[in-house]
């Protein structure tokens, strides 16, 4: 089969660079394609056994098998998935290859889905050698392999639909690669370094204090300039930060989470920098699903903390971040202060985030805009409060929390 048939068959005009990537070593793999009953991944057992580790739910699991019956009985589409399964899981680059995937032109909309649901599930025997080689637990494999339902989860409600969006697949990936983790309630990914967004200091009475680090722009509230596409109009300000050997001077980050304009000054005598840009610090995310408690969230940094200890000794993180629209600094007068989101930002320090918000469909559910949410009923207190605080002009923002690791 011609890779320029399938080229054209599966994906768009813009997506030519995509296909680049996705068709190499099309004629080698097209040219390897086993007889349909040889298809591990795609048989019956497989799925089911497979589909079921994940929490995918028996019903749905039956509708992936009809979809996939369909998918499979056309020879294009056949040799396409087979494909895909071999590049997402021959090398590395499972990730990249996945986010490169096409968006699936002539398919029908109720298989794409499914198309990305079986190639998710065909990578997870990798996975558990992978992790095995790493030596790392299956237990937490498994525990973290379950993110696939919260996907599946969410296709559902976005479109009524069986299926995973390809931007799930990469995801999956990052949990098979081993970079990304689930952990209790939290997902963490492997320690990297910080980026160039401030600097804590700690004095002997363990004080802590933040300040920005220099040369991000600021508006007159003191949060990033042109978040959600706002824009000082008087220019705004940029931050400064000075260290030389006995003080350093910076424009503080207060307790609220927005940058003080004036500047302060620490002496080095007193106040010791405890973490900078370029620390390694370990990412978190917030899958849906389970309420955020406090003590759960807690419980999940200390796991992480002994997980990372014990198998990533060598990357030594000195914090956690978090960067979402949960930490806005508004919500703390939206919500009760004893919700969970509020309690969540209270476990470390808020920052200014750049960036559009996702909350209006993330708290009113998929397609809800500024403008459409008058139509739906509001059920829980955070959609009557948001829905309010935007008709009074209210936009929302993204955050980033900053949490260090001792506190765990
Ligand atoms: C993170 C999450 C679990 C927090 O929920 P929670 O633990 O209930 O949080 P709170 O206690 O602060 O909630 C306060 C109120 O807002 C409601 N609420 C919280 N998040 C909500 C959401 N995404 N949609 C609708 N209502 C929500 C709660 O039900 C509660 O309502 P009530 O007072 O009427 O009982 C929830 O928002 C969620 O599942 N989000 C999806 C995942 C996500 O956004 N991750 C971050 C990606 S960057």
């Amino acid at each position: 089969m011609q890779s320029k048939k399938i080229i054209s068959r599966f994906f768009a005009l813009d997506e030519e660079e995509n296909a680049r990537q996705i068709m190499v070593n099309w004629d080698k793999t097209s040219s390897q394609l086993p007889p349909l009953e040889k298809i591990e991944f795609i048989q019956d057992n497989f799925i089911r056994e497979n589909a079921e580790k994940a929490n995918i739910s028996a019903p749905i699991i039956i509708q992936i098998i009809k979809q996939k019956k369909l998918l499979t009985k056309d020879a294009e589409t056949l040799s396409f998935l087979w494909h895909c399964h071999q590049i997402i899981n021959e090398g590395d680059n499972g990730r990249e290859m996945a986010e490169a995937m096409p968006e699936l032109e002539n398919i029908p909309p109720e298989s794409k889905g499914t198309f990305f649901i079986l190639l998710a599930i065909s990578g997870f025997p990798k996975a558990i050698v992978h992790w095995k080689d790493k030596g790392l637990p299956q237990n937490i494999l498994l525990e973290t392999y379950k993110d696939l339902n919260v996907w599946v989860e969410y296709y559902y409600r976005e479109f009524n639909l069986i299926g995973i969006k390809k931007r799930a697949l990469g995801w999956m990936q990052a949990h098979f690669n081993a970079t990304l983790f689930k952990l209790g309630r939290l997902q963490f990914n492997v320690p990297r370094p910080f980026g160039n967004y401030l600097y804590i200091l700690k004095d002997k009475k363990n004080n802590l204090r933040y300040l920005s680090a220099e040369g991000k722009k600021y508006n007159c509230n003191g949060l990033i300039d042109g978040v959600d596409d706002i824009w000082d109009e008087d220019g705004g300000w940029i931050s400064t930060l000075k260290i030389d050997k006995n003080q350093i001077t910076g424009n503080e980050i207060n307790r609220k989470g927005y940058v003080e304009k004036n500047l302060t000054t620490f002496r080095l005598d007193d106040w010791k920098i405890i973490l900078r840009p370029g620390d390694l610090v370990i990412n978190i995310h917030i899958p849906a699903g389970e309420p955020l408690a406090t003590d759960a969230c807690r419980k999940s940094l200390s796991m992480a903390n002994n997980f990372f200890a014990k198998y990533f000794s060598t990357k030594e993180h000195k914090a956690f971040v978090c960067y979402s629209w949960l930490l806005d600094s508004q919500l703390k007068g939206i919500l009760k202060s004893d919700s969970n989101i509020i309690r969540f930002q209270k476990l470390g320090q808020i920052f200014p985030m750049s960036g559009t918000s996702d909350a209006i469909e993330r708290i009113f559910g998929p397609h809800s805009t500024k403008d459409n949410i008058y139509s739906q009923t509001h059920q829980s207190s955070i959609q009557k409060t948001v829905a309010k605080f935007i008709d009074n002009g209210g936009i929302l923002r993204n955050g980033g929390l900053i949490i260090l690791r001792d506190i765990c």
